[in-house]
């Protein structure tokens, strides 16, 4: 697991405290911050979107890694978590972590930038359902 520096850590999780302010949360006003470390050495950030249609709001860790894949990133080494009381991950972006990897590192922090918790996507979502499982030829 120890496939992150401490200043890498400390990097990603103050980049996702930085996005989070960028949070658009007027709805359930729980703003969160995400940071996602590309094994390319890039950095991509999200931020929730809720929208006045609820259940079309999108989780901010779905958004840092639709905007990775989407310039052609498939790999990941760690992504950062902020909340202002460390809340965990969902299960859907959890299952969208898997897709990517189970040894991703998922830091999770709260706005003051303290890291509360450090696990891999396997941690989180154990039986994950993964592309191997559709058997597809
Ligand atoms: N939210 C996330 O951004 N990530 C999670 O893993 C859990 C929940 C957002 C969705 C919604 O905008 C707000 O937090 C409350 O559920």
């Amino acid at each position: 697991m120890d496939k992150i520096t401490g200043e890498q850590e400390q990097d990603l999780i103050r980049r996702a405290v930085k996005a989070r302010e960028l949070a658009y949360a007027q709805y359930s006003k729980y703003r969160v911050g995400a940071a996602l470390l590309a094994a390319s050495g890039q950095i991509f950030t999200g931020v929730n979107v809720e929208n006045a249609a609820y259940p079309t709001c999108m989780c901010a860790e779905r958004v840092a890694i639709y905007k990775a894949v989407s310039e052609g990133e498939r790999q990941f080494t760690a992504i950062a978590v902020v909340t202002a009381n460390g809340g965990s991950p969902c299960g859907s972006c959890r299952q969208v972590m898997a897709e990517f990897g189970l040894d991703t590192v998922v830091l999770i922090a709260n706005s003051e930038g303290q890291l509360l918790q450090k696990s891999t996507v396997a941690d989180l979502l154990p039986g994950a359902f993964l592309p191997g499982d559709l058997n597809i030829r």
